[in-house]
């Protein structure tokens, strides 16, 4: 949901300071209810809120603007809050008019922090993010479950929301949600706030070639739903325990995703044993309508509201248009067990983060002073510096060896417009910096000029003109390009992945002028082909959306104060890739002349998965490593309820800095072998590892973890399979070092995937 926006934007300066509160379990009626005694279980707290509770006040318990039972002393509860990458304006999300809770740390989107390959960065972003959440839930500006982290792959280059997400590969994205969710909810028994994995499943494209996300059914194999589009989702409920997962609008093979008894039941509550009725399925906003409303999978809206709540699904979320709650129930089609079933699960959820605990709640004491900290605000630079790819460095331009004082022209519509740099699902946050402001900063003189983000209707002599004027006035010429929020983003897929002509036209221009010209680019992947062509532009860099301070990430890595060590965290595809796939269709194999998807299947990219330059010189190799390993040995050993989660023994590697200049090196193990059900000579990343820090002349050494699971294939059936053959594990991209290991043995079922009906 994005069209919110503007409605919470005009609230926030409506609404004075508190719209929310906690249950009184010390003075209000609730105090003398069981869910108020913490020494009772949190299935007993929850399963005697909801005894107390008429059959009228139940069913207005189970949507999204809960309206609790004032005759009880239970507030009403808004389950819609937003963090993506922080804490971020949304119906249930309050920034007030004065500090300390009018702004929050920004940081960059995900698919920005993804590039940055470092888990332990991923995790202390999340724990920060979960510290202001919850600070702000603790004093009436929000609830205290937030819907995030969105896990799901970035399947096509042209989805607007990829950005949201780390990226296309599942082992990454699956690395990423476990690392964040950790982050969020804190390390104590209870959670610190509720996270939520979403949108369960298959949901990645928006609106496109006459379909919606509300209407879509996508059909996706046995094979592909587990091996990617699950995995994510797997990691988040069987192995984080998250709080809440939120299904999707689309259908998936024919079943609309929050009347998904195989997904809901099936896979997620029986497969991967996430039982506990300390979580629940959210449904995302006016998907249980859908089902009736734009699926045409129910004869009624009644009958679709209650064939998600049936299925599993806890919570509806009423946007615009709304389910039929009531219509279900006197027809006779939602049934109380279900509806306490959900209210149960629902309620646990908030007994399990401390709702009912008050200035007991292990995290009651977070507020004002664990907002914007300077450790937040620095965290939110280094993780743009950190993410930050070079895609190209003719000639080492880069970094630019500038003079105090230098002058720069900055052109194009970010250059000077720090409103750009946010991207979407933001909140307010406590300053955003633009490069311009940055180089100013540093004391340069800089010579700025727009430009256009998609065509305009201005003659491109116009742009030109202004531009022109900047760069003559100039040594260096930094052009900042791409797209912005407009061209990507909720309910807009782009249909070309080429860069905009007018664009194209106006660096054209720039680049007649024999001067330096660095081109950093905003937003998600173009085409970068003819560009990198271009001997006239010699540095590339990509930026997404940075964050606050993602002005000055780029000009640090401009400057050379920091060095770019990034990787690709999607596929950089050819613009005619628009023409040869449709966003549509799902699968993820090549056929014929689908040319398939993601890195593990389509092969000439213009730029590939993991591929990111650096200002020094590596050089990567393996350490030691057993030549050949046992699969039924690796099994025998492994007592973990689940096998794909063992370890296997870690991969050793080795890198030298070569160069001139002390670098972070993003460490990417890719495995590639012919095994299991199909001819299978692609490569599949295995492990990875962000080594800091490494100075020139020296070498740095990792161990880099994986588990049996990331060397496992999915069979047909979507079954985790450890197959024998000669495996090749392959060091970065493009590869600098191989190594060949050996898997004997019959091959080892680890994970017998569940057959739908
Ligand atoms: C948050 O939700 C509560 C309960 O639904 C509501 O009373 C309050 O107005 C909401 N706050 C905002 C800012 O919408
Ligand atoms: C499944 O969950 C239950 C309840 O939490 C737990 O007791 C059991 O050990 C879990 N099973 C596995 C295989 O982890
Ligand atoms: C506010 O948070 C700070 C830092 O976490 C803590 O030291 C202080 O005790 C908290 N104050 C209150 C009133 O909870
Ligand atoms: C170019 O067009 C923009 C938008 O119409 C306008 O604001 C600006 O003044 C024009 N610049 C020149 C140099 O004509």
């Amino acid at each position: 949901m994005q069209r919110y926006v503007t409605v919470a934007t005009c609230l926030a300066s409506l609404v004075a300071a508190q719209t929310y509160t906690f249950p009184d379990c010390v003075n209000g009626p609730l105090a003398s209810n069981k869910v108020c005694d913490r020494l009772a279980t949190p299935s007993e707290r929850a399963a005697a809120l909801v005894a107390a509770l008429e059959p009228t006040e139940k069913l207005q318990n189970i949507i999204r603007s809960a309206k609790g039972a004032p005759r009880i002393g239970l507030p009403a509860y808004n389950w819609w809050n937003e963090a993506l990458h922080g804490v971020a304006y949304s119906p249930n999300v309050t920034f007030a008019d004065e500090p300390p809770f009018d702004s929050a740390t920004s940081f960059p989107m995900p698919l920005l922090m993804a590039a940055t390959f470092d888990d332990e960065l991923i995790e202390r972003v999340g724990d920060i993010v979960g510290k202001e959440a919850r600070a702000w839930g603790n004093y009436g500006y929000s609830g205290i479950d937030f819907w995030t982290p969105n896990v799901n792959p970035f399947r096509d280059p042209r989805w607007g929301r990829g950005s949201e997400t780390p990226g296309e590969d599942a082992l990454q994205v699956s690395r990423y949600a476990a690392a964040m969710v950790r982050g969020l909810e804190g390390y104590k028994s209870e959670r610190r706030i509720v996270a939520t994995c979403k949108h369960y499943a298959g949901n990645d494209f928006e609106d496109w070639g006459g379909s919606t996300r509300h209407d879509f059914d996508a059909k996706i194999t046995l094979q592909d739903l587990a091996e990617y589009h699950l995995l994510p989702f797997q990691q988040c409920a069987r192995d984080s325990k998250v709080g809440s997962i939120m299904c999707a609008y689309n259908a998936v093979n024919g079943v609309p995703s929050c009347a998904n008894e195989y997904l809901l039941q099936t896979v997620l509550r029986e497969h991967w044993n996430w039982t506990e009725n300390n979580n629940h399925v959210t449904s995302d906003c006016e998907a249980v309508y859908d089902v009736w409303g734009n699926h045409h999978y129910a004869s009624s809206n009644a009958e679709g509201t209650a064939m998600c709540f049936n299925a599993g699904t806890d919570n509806s979320c009423e946007y615009q248009v709304s389910s039929d709650i009531p219509g279900a129930w006197e027809q006779g089609l939602l049934t109380e067990d279900v509806v306490d079933r959900s209210l149960l699960r629902s309620f646990e959820a908030l007994v399990h983060a401390g709702y009912f605990d008050g200035a007991h709640s292990a995290y009651a004491t977070l507020n004002a002073s664990d907002v914007n900290t300077p450790e937040a605000q620095d965290l939110a630079l280094q993780t743009a510096v950190d993410g930050i790819v070079l895609l190209k460095n003719d000639e080492d331009t880069l970094p630019l060896d500038l003079s105090p004082g230098a002058n720069i022209a900055m052109i194009g519509f970010w250059a000077s417009d720090s409103s750009k740099v946010i991207g979407g699902y933001s909140g307010n946050p406590p300053f955003t910096r633009s490069p311009a402001y940055a180089a100013e900063d540093m004391g340069f003189t800089v010579h700025s000029a727009t430009g256009p983000v998609l065509e305009s209707n201005d003659a491109p002599d116009n742009w030109t003109a202004d531009a022109l004027a900047a760069a003559e006035k100039s040594d260096y010429i930094l052009y900042f390009g791409g797209l912005d929020t407009s061209a990507a983003g909720e309910e807009k897929d782009r249909y070309s992945l080429e860069w905009p002509e007018a664009q194209r036209t106006l660096l054209g221009a720039l680049s007649g002028l024999s001067k330096p010209l660095v081109v950093v680019q905003l937003g998600d992947q173009l085409d970068d082909t003819e560009l990198l062509e271009m001997k006239e532009i010699n540095s590339i860099m990509w930026a997404s959306w940075p964050g606050q301070d993602g002005g000055t990430a780029v000009m640090k890595l401009i400057t050379g104060a920091a060095s770019p060590a990034g990787r690709l965290p999607v596929t950089q595809y050819p613009a005619s890739y628009a023409d040869a796939i449709p966003l549509t269709d799902m699968n993820l194999r090549p056929s014929g002349s689908y040319p398939g998807r993601t890195y593990r299947w389509y092969l000439t990219p213009v730029q590939g998965y993991g591929f990111g330059l650096h200002y020094t010189t590596f050089k990567p190799s393996f350490g030691s490593s057993p030549a050949s390993l046992s699969i039924q040995e690796l099994v025998a050993e492994c007592e973990m309820p689940y096998p794909d989660t063992c370890p296997l023994p870690p991969l050793h590697v080795k890198v030298a800095n070569e160069g001139k200049r002390i670098s972070d090196y993003v460490a990417l193990a890719f495995i590639a072998g012919e095994f299991g059900p199909e001819p299978y000579p692609i490569k599949t990343l295995g492990a990875y590892a962000r080594l800091r820090g490494i100075e020139p002349g020296t070498d740095a050494e990792a161990e880099l973890a994986w588990k049996l699971g990331d060397l496992a294939r999915r069979d047909e059936d979507g079954n985790t399979v450890l197959y024998p053959g000669t495996y090749t594990v392959m060091l970065d991209e493009p590869v600098k070092a191989t190594m060949e290991f050996e898997l004997t043995g019959e091959p080892a079922i680890l994970d017998k995937w569940p057959a739908p009906n």
